[in-house]
């Protein structure tokens, strides 16, 4: 295990976190749908609480959580983007595209999120000691929920623009009743709304 490249994961994992808590709250500023705001505030807080359990890991690992790497800036500047796209789109005075904007900006930030997490999994699964223990345990705090706020996001994405285009779409989209947390739920999903509409 190259251990600078794992403390490097760390650090962006963590960065990803904290710009999620941003985008998300902005996101909350965009969003029209009642069912959609209730869905994203329990992401924030969620959010919020990965970012408690990351901050932990970095305890155990006596690792400097402010130091900053090249890559960690990358994500910052990324999430930053984000906030900037949202608020330009709510600019222009059209509620229903800024919470589309919204939805493709949540979907973007959880899919780095989601990888990040997906290989502290791997790492833990590898790696021995007092760090593969710190890493699973977090992994398995986090792990059901990052899969929700990506896939589930992703269907509300998707739904939204279909009704913008004025095709019928199926709200909340079929990714939350069948609470999907894996690819080939996010292919059933599409499946079963053909049938839905
Ligand atoms: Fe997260």
């Amino acid at each position: 295990m190259k251990e600078e490249h794992v403390h490097e994961l760390l650090f962006q994992a963590l960065e990803t976190e904290q710009g999620g808590v941003q985008v998300y709250k902005k996101a909350l500023e965009c969003v029209v749908n009642d069912e959609l705001k209730k869905e994203w505030q329990e992401y924030l807080e969620q959010t919020q609480q990965h970012e408690q359990i990351l901050l932990g890991v970095f305890d155990k690992l006596g690792l400097d959580s402010t130091a900053e790497t090249p890559g960690r800036e990358v994500v910052r500047h990324k999430g930053e983007s984000l906030v900037a796209a949202m608020e330009m789109a709510r600019g222009a005075g059209n509620p229903q595209a800024a919470q589309l904007v919204a939805a493709e900006c949540v979907v973007e930030a959880e899919t780095k999120d989601h990888m990040n997490w997906e290989l502290i999994g791997l790492l833990a699964e590898e790696m021995e000691g007092e760090e593969g223990k710190a890493l699973k345990e977090a992994h398995d705090e986090v792990e059901d929920e990052e899969d929700e706020h990506l896939y589930h996001t992703m269907g509300w994405a998707r739904e939204l623009w279909i009704e913008s285009l004025g095709m019928p779409a199926v709200l909340p989209p079929p990714e939350e009743e069948k609470e999907v947390q894996t690819d080939i739920g996010v292919g059933r999903a599409k499946l079963a709304r053909k049938k839905m509409r």
